[in-house]
């Protein structure tokens, strides 16, 4: 017999079915407790509120675990290519020889943007924030592209909006980067594979040699693929929101950048840097800053620390701490702000505040300073993460659409005025 919980309200008890996954995860299904009860359950920030089911990301919090469609994220950031791993994420399998390869020719179709995108690039004053030219330049997509507004139009013309916004988002990003630093922007080169082109695209100038660093490029790659989902998080749940009222593809995706942009969400990266560095220039007294961040009369955090849902460790970290020491290594840069960082994490490590909330380090702790040895300005470090994040947002809009997903749309519990009468402005 399946199981069931049950609430108890009033003189009435209602059963609720009760939803397992494949990793033995257990939900309580309330889909019928409003029309038979009357009651909603209240869960400010969704801590408890599963909004989907989903077959793309498997994450345990508790064990430090994360899997993309069932493989390990440690063995596919050693073993695979984003490309390959973006396929995986997209399509549901890893792909064979045959089939990454037409998935990466048809991206490499698809690089060039429309000329007339230069011009709306060419408004944005110099000091734009790249992540609102990206999401600006990706909505834009939606008038160059008009059939994607199209609901209801076949697989395969969604397959092609997928590819063309795989294609288009490393030409975007390094554009906006370009024209953040004011130079002319560079075309894609297809010759090279997608990390190669992006890499040309952001660091050479128009018909200037380049040649692409394998160090710089896998260190690239393996970050790419650390961020490419990461489930229902911020950005990847409103991607799915805006997704769910039937937007485009590309409108999606611009809301999902824009959630990103946030210091506490994909913004985090930048802002750890910013702290490191403050904390250089105020004399690396990382004591002082471990108690700010303890402070509860003091707004500061530690940037880079702390998860909503890793309460043990992010396993992203661990990969990109050492992804930090060997491209340091080889590149041979030596930066200070990494001993600093190293200083805070093994202080809080041992420290009752975080250890008791269990706040570890996360994603974005160590990946800033690996896009700062590779040259990438700090505030393009929430462009990278975007780009990596791409296929996960695509996988989980496709899959949101495929399995015809009602509107999301959220109740409350109102808590305001009730019900008072208008009085005439003179008589207020
Ligand atoms: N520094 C100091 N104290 C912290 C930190 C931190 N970084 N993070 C959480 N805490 C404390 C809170 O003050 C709270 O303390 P209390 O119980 O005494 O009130 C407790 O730990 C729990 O924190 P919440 O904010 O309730 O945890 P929540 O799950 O809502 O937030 C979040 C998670 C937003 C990531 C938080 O830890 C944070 O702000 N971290 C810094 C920003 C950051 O690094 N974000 C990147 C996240 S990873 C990503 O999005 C890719």
């Amino acid at each position: 017999m399946s199981k069931t919980a049950e609430i108890k309200f009033e003189d009435k008890t209602y059963k609720l079915p009760i939803v397992v996954g494949t990793e033995n995860e257990v939900g309580v299904d309330i889909g019928k407790l409003r029309g038979e009860s009357g009651l909603i359950t209240l869960d400010p920030g969704y801590k408890n509120t599963g909004a989907t089911t989903s077959a793309i990301t498997f994450l345990d919090g508790e064990k430090g675990i994360l899997r993309y469609r069932g493989y390990s994220i440690e063995e596919l950031a050693e073993k695979s290519s984003f490309l390959e791993v973006s396929y995986l994420l997209i399509y549901g399998e890893l792909p064979t020889v045959p089939q990454l390869t037409d998935f990466q020719n048809q991206i490499k179709v698809h690089t060039l943007v429309h000329e007339d995108i230069k011009k709306i690039l060419e408004g944005f004053p110099s000091n734009a924030h790249p992540m609102g030219v990206l999401s600006s330049l990706v909505t834009a997509l939606t008038a160059f592209y008009p059939e994607s507004l199209d609901p209801n139009r076949s697989a395969e013309k969604v397959n092609l909006s997928i590819i063309r916004i795989m294609a288009k988002m490393p030409t975007f990003a390094a554009w906006a980067y370009k024209n953040e630093i004011g130079h002319p922007v560079n075309y894609p080169d297809n010759t090279l594979d997608y990390c190669g082109n992006f890499l040309k695209m952001m660091f050479a100038l128009p018909a200037e040699k380049y040649d692409v660093d394998p160090v710089i490029a896998s260190a690239l790659n393996k970050l790419l693929i650390l961020h490419a989902d990461h489930e229902q998080n911020c950005s990847t749940s409103t991607v799915r929101i805006v997704g769910s009222a039937q937007a485009s593809l590309y409108a999606s995706i611009s809301a999902g950048i824009n959630a990103l942009w946030g210091p506490l969400h994909g913004g985090a990266n930048s802002a750890v840097i910013n702290m490191l560095e403050n904390i250089r220039k105020d004399g690396g007294d990382t004591k002082k800053w471990m108690a700010k961040a303890k402070d509860k009369d003091d707004p500061f955090r530690l940037m880079g620390f702390g998860h909503r849902v890793y309460k043990n460790f992010d396993p992203r970290a661990k990969i990109i701490k050492k992804a930090a020491d060997d491209v340091l290594d080889k590149l041979g840069v030596n930066d200070p702000i990494l001993e600093i960082a190293k200083g805070l994490e093994q202080e809080a490590l041992s420290d009752p505040y975080f250890v008791e909330r269990k706040l570890y380090p996360n994603v974005d702790f160590y990946s800033g300073i690996i896009y700062r040895a590779l040259g990438i300005p700090v505030d393009m470090f929430t462009v990278m993460f975007a780009l990596g994040r791409l296929p996960g947002w695509i996988a989980q809009w496709k899959e949101m659409r495929e399995n015809n997903e009602p509107i999301g749309r959220p109740r409350q519990i109102y808590v305001g005025e009730n019900l008072r009468a208008y009085k005439e402005m003179n008589k207020r």
